[in-house]
């Protein structure tokens, strides 16, 4: 921690399957939260349910024989909120400090809004005064949660930024991708639907001279703040993050994916800098979610199924549409027997998505590759490398 009276009292996790109940993590995940320790002390958040005993463990440590004034509550996703009440048993005079639709989460979760005891309602911009440290609320709402708040700290130039800004790991296990990797998958999995309440926080935190980071889960962030203030602001405008293109593909027999292959192969002898290709059947899907945000350009390659499309392809494509999907040029790939409309299909899903280019034609093959198919593939490429 850059502030010597700010400590981390947080958790790791290596026993979680599924976070939030649908993304794999394979190098655990951590709940993040801190104890900052002036003439009085605030707890920020609490941990995951099954991590009560050593978050308070932790956190009588870093107390050192003193006791907590406040519980600072900054959103109520049971993932930080669960040991509240744990923390009222062992500190009944701590003030529990949550905005107003946290306290009305609280007693939906836990059967008390705390209305009978020491509590603090906090908004836009009201202070808590810890001595030196003075807190400063900012609501942060559907990011991702209605209820949240971050919480600036003048003194230590630090912001507490709930999920934001926030990546999966623990935070001790080494990721060889660095922050950006996983803090993208993320991003777009969990958060990715509200890009203008980003923007609206972060157009709050503009003029703040943040030297600190400290989010609900992953890594502190000190030093040079730029790559991930820069790529949140990519991401909550759905800008392109790199250049490149992303095939997705979904493939029964192998054909659809011979032609995602080709195209792929066609693409690189045009100079294309970077070439994802997902399996959708096979691939962690919201990989391929991020991987769709962050490329200006994607194929979706698929079948017709019961007429309609592979479902991989359509819980695919759900993915995208319900978290705002935009501003990108598609390519469609359909394949199909004896009635080819995947294509059809494919592009009646996109119809809500916001300033997307489709090219057309759609390449259309008929169970396999033909050379009218490669032509039209190879004019494909061309348009995506345009
Ligand atoms: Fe980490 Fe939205 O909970």
């Amino acid at each position: 921690m850059a502030a010597k009276d700010i400590r981390y009292i947080g958790v790791n996790d290596h026993d979680l399957d599924l976070f939030e109940g649908q993304y794999i993590v394979p190098r655990g995940m951590a709940y993040n939260s801190y104890v900052i320790l002036d003439e009085k002390i605030a707890v920020m958040d609490s941990v995951d349910a099954r991590f009560g005993e050593e978050w308070l463990g932790n956190l009588e440590k870093a107390l050192e024989g003193r006791k907590p004034d406040y519980l600072i509550v900054q959103h109520m996703e049971p993932d930080h909120s669960a040991n509240i009440f744990r923390f009222l048993q062992a500190y009944p005079e701590a003030a529990v400090v949550a905005s107003a639709k946290a306290f009305q989460m609280m007693k939906n979760f836990y059967g008390s809004d705390l209305s009978d005891r020491n509590r603090v309602v906090a908004g836009e911009k009201s202070t808590l005064s810890l001595g030196k440290h003075t807190l400063t609320f900012i609501t942060a709402p559907m990011v991702h949660w209605p209820e949240v708040l971050f919480t600036w700290d003048e003194a230590a130039h630090t912001l507490f930024s709930a999920d934001a800004f926030g990546k999966f790991g623990a935070l001790d296990v080494e990721d060889p991708e660095g922050w950006a990797c996983e803090a993208r998958r993320y991003y777009f999995g969990i958060v990715g639907k509200y890009g203008p309440q980003v923007q609206a926080v972060l157009k709050k935190l503009a003029g703040l001279p943040i030297e600190t980071i400290c989010p609900l889960h992953g890594p502190v962030l000190d030093g040079d703040l730029s790559e991930y203030l820069n790529l949140y602001q990519t991401w909550s405008t759905y800008g392109v993050e790199s250049e490149g293109v992303v095939i997705n593909y979904t493939s029964v027999y192998g054909h659809t994916e011979a032609a995602a292959e080709k195209l792929a192969e066609l693409l690189k002898a045009r100079g294309c800098p970077k070439v994802a290709l997902n399996d959708l059947a096979r691939c962690d899907m919201p990989e391929a979610v991020e991987d769709t945000f962050r490329y200006g350009k994607v194929v979706l390659a698929t079948t017709t199924y019961n007429a309609d499309i592979f479902p991989f392809m359509r819980t695919f494509i759900d993915h995208l549409t319900e978290r705002n999907w935009q501003k990108k040029t598609v390519g469609l790939i359909e394949n199909g027997s004896w009635a080819p409309m995947a294509a059809k299909v494919m592009k009646g899903m996109l119809e809500g998505c916001k300033e997307l280019t489709i090219l057309e034609p759609a390449v259309k093959i008929t169970s396999a590759l033909s050379a009218e198919s490669e032509a039209q593939l190879e004019a494909l490429a061309d348009a995506l490398m345009a």
